[in-house]
This record gives structure tokens, C-alpha cells and sequence, in this order.
């Protein structure tokens, strides 16, 4: 193609880029033309005969979102690239089966206590509890059982500007060692502006403590398109919180700058990746710190365009680069996942927190309401000047 043609093609996308920018101001003014929908079909059947569903959340902007109530799993986001290209940019499965294994926790929800605690036990007021420990010596996601591989009660909703899924589970005084009855809610809400907004709340009836996360693996290039080392990461935390040889932190937070810790500018994942051993598997502390909802997270894929942004008002983020796949996992479209497939920006309080007076405490009481917030932006950057000159 000669330079003259690609630089009319150019000008052709750039003014159909323009023309569908300002008709999708238009929509947004007036009225959308396709309004959100929730749809719900049968997904498979729990070994109890239970059936479980999967609802599809279409915004009628571009995106499609996918919710099961088996596990409140988030089990795909469909978003376009620069090119208006839709693909699901999450690691997961294609079946009920490899959801219930799912021994990576692919989008789930993570419940009662996201992360590690140590060596599985916490004392509050006095009494010690004994957890499941699932990880070596500590507790990991929640334990044996953990949300996400439990069935939800699931609500569809849809209103002329999001469409959502609230999804309840009670677990009881005594699971997984935890103590109080806890009545767990999430809601997923897609709203027209490309935004999917995760809620979690919680309320309890014997003091007891709570961390909920969503532990959705992104791969902004897409399925099969490798490893996530050249997706450039913005975080907006200035210390993370070191860990000892298990992953449970020392306790002390330590500044950033200078180390491969530094994502506070814009910085390919791989980068200084291998300076850290296993992998980047670290609770970073956010500049923004509750109750505000903040910008948390910034991460882009050069080459799609696709540009993902997490604000939440949670003191904490988890930053893990799929450090343990290793290709044996193969899920949605027979796509065989590698080390690094994906990554994971996991909102939530400080690991072992139960265990850590200074840090912010996780414990809920009756009365009271647990409440965390993570909104997950999607957007599309055009190719930079350069790239269109090659
Ligand atoms: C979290 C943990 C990791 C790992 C993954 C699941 O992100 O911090 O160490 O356990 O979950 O594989």
C-alpha cells in the first residue's frame, strides 16, 4: 500500500473515529437507541442437581459482561479494542466443570477473607478462631470452600442506563472456621459508559472479620495473545506492604521509588518483572484510602488500544502476574494459559490484617455494614503518531 493510500485510510478512520464520537455524544444526550439488557440461560448442573445460570449483562454500547451465580463468578468481559474489535479480555473457562475445579480462582469471588492469613488463626476480643489452611501453613481465599465455589441467590435488573446482577449468599457461624452468620451481597452493574461496577457489602451477626475481593484475571490483548509483560501498569500507591518467603507481610510498608515495586508512572508489567522473585504477588498501599472511591489502577495494552482503569475505595491492592500458570490450565477456546496469562488487581483490605493492629482492621461487628466498591473503566487509546508513520 502506498504511503498516500494509507495516509487516505488513515484520514478515513480518524473521521469515522470522529463521527461515531459525536454520535455517541448524541446517544448520551438523547436516548440510547439499544437500551441494556440482563439475559439468563441455563449453564450446567451442581452435582446436588442444583441448577446453575449464567447471566449476560449487554450495555447496547459495546460491552458484554457475564456473571454466574455459581460462585458470583465474574466469568467474562467483553470490551473493544481501538478498532471497535470485541473480545473477552478474562481468563476463565467455556464450562461449569472447569469453573468448579478452578484451582487459579479465574474471576471469582473471593470471601471471607481475601489473600493470606497466617498460619490460619486470629484472635478478636479475646477468642481465637482456627481457619482452614489451604496454602502451606496459612489460609488462602476464603479456605476449603471458598464463595466462589458456592451457589448464589442471583437477581437480574436493568434500568434505561446500566444493567446489573445482585447476587446474596448467607454463610453460616462456624464456616470455614470463621466466626457470625455473614449475609454477603454483590452487585454487578454495567452502566453505558463502558463501567462495570462491583459491589460487595456485608453485615453480620457476631463480631467476625470480612475482606471480599473479585480475583478476575485481565489480559487486555485478548485470548491467545500471550502473556500480559508489555501491558504498561499505572498504580497509584506510593508504599506496598514486603512479604516474607509464605506471602504473609512483615508488617512494615515500604516506599516504592526506585525499586520494581515503582508502577507510579506508566511501566511495562515486564519491565523489572524479574528482579522479583516468582513474580510481582504484592499488596500495594493506595495514595486513596476509604471511604473515597479512588483511582487505584491504570492498565493498557499497547497493541489492542485497550485501556482498563480500577478506582475503589479499599485501602489495598493486590498486584499478582499469574505467577503459578504454567500452561496445564486450558480454558475458554481451548486456550492453554502460561505463566504470566493474565493478571490480577485485587481490591481489598492488607493480607493478614487480622493479624496486624496497624493495619486498617477488617473486622465487621453487628450493626454494622461492610461495604467495598470497585469501579473498572473501559476505554480505548488511539495508535500514537508514530506507530501510524511505520
Ligand atoms: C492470589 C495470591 C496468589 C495466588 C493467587 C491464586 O493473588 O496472592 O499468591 O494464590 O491468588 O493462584
Amino acid at each position: 500500500m502506498g504511503s498516500r493510500t494509507r495516509g487516505l485510510l488513515l484520514l478515513g478512520v480518524l473521521a469515522g473515529g470522529a463521527f461515531l464520537a459525536s454520535c455517541a455524544d448524541m446517544l448520551e444526550r438523547h436516548e440510547p437507541v439499544v437500551l441494556p439488557t440482563v439475559g439468563k440461560a441455563p449453564y450446567g448442573e451442581l452435582p446436588d442437581g442444583s441448577s446453575v445460570d449464567l447471566y449476560t449483562l449487554t450495555n447496547g454500547t459495546g460491552m458484554r459482561v457475564k456473571v454466574l451465580n455459581y460462585g458470583a463468578i465474574l466469568a467474562g468481559v467483553e470490551v473493544p479494542d481501538r478498532a471497535g474489535a470485541v473480545c473477552d479480555v478474562t481468563l476463565g473457562y467455556d464450562s461449569l466443570e472447569g469453573w468448579m475445579k478452578n484451582p487459579a480462582y479465574f474471576g471469582a469471588t473471593i470471601g471471607r477473607y481475601a489473600n493470606r492469613i497466617a498460619r490460619g488463626t486470629f484472635t478478636l476480643d479475646g477468642q481465637t478462631y482456627k481457619l482452614a489452611t489451604n496454602n502451606g501453613e496459612n489460609h488462602l481465599h476464603g479456605g476449603l470452600v471458598g464463595f466462589h465455589k458456592v451457589l448464589w441467590n442471583a437477581q437480574p435488573m436493568a434500568t434505561s442506563t446500566a444493567a446489573g446482577v445482585r447476587l446474596t449468599y448467607v454463610s453460616r457461624d462456624g464456616e470455614e472456621g470463621y466466626p457470625g452468620n455473614l449475609s454477603a451481597t454483590v452487585v454487578y452493574t454495567l452502566s453505558t459508559r463502558n463501567e462495570l461496577k462491583i459491589e460487595f457489602t456485608a453485615t453480620t451477626d457476631k463480631p467476625t472479620v470480612v475482606n471480599l475481593t473479585n480475583h478476575a484475571y485481565w489480559n487486555l490483548g485478548g485470548p491467545g495473545s500471550g502473556d500480559v509483560l508489555g501491558h504498561l501498569l499505572t498504580l497509584f500507591a506510593d508504599q506496598y506492604t514486603p512479604v516474607d518467603r509464605g506471602l504473609i507481610p512483615t508488617g512494615e510498608l515500604k516506599p516504592v521509588l526506585d525499586t520494581p515495586m515503582d508502577f507510579t508512572a506508566p511501566t511495562p508489567i515486564g519491565k523489572r518483572i524479574a528482579e522479583v522473585e516468582g513474580g510481582y504477588d504484592h499488596n500495594f498501599v493506595l495514595r486513596n484510602q476509604p471511604p473515597r472511591v479512588g483511582i487505584a489502577a491504570r492498565l493498557y495494552e499497547p497493541r489492542s488500544g485497550r485501556l482498563m482503569e480500577l478506582l475503589t475505595d479499599q485501602p489495598g491492592l493486590q498486584l499478582y502476574t499469574g505467577n503459578f500458570l504454567d500452561g496445564s490450565i486450558v480454558g475458554k477456546g481451548g486456550v492453554a494459559y502460561g505463566k504470566h496469562a493474565g493478571l490480577c488487581l485485587e481490591a481489598q483490605r492488607y493480607p493478614d490484617s487480622p493479624n496486624r493492629p496497624n493495619f486498617p482492621s477488617p473486622v465487621l461487628r453487628p450493626g454494622e455494614t461492610y461495604h467495598h466498591t470497585q469501579i473498572l473503566r473501559f476505554s480505548t487509546r488511539p495508535l500514537p503518531h508514530s506507530a501510524h508513520a511505520r
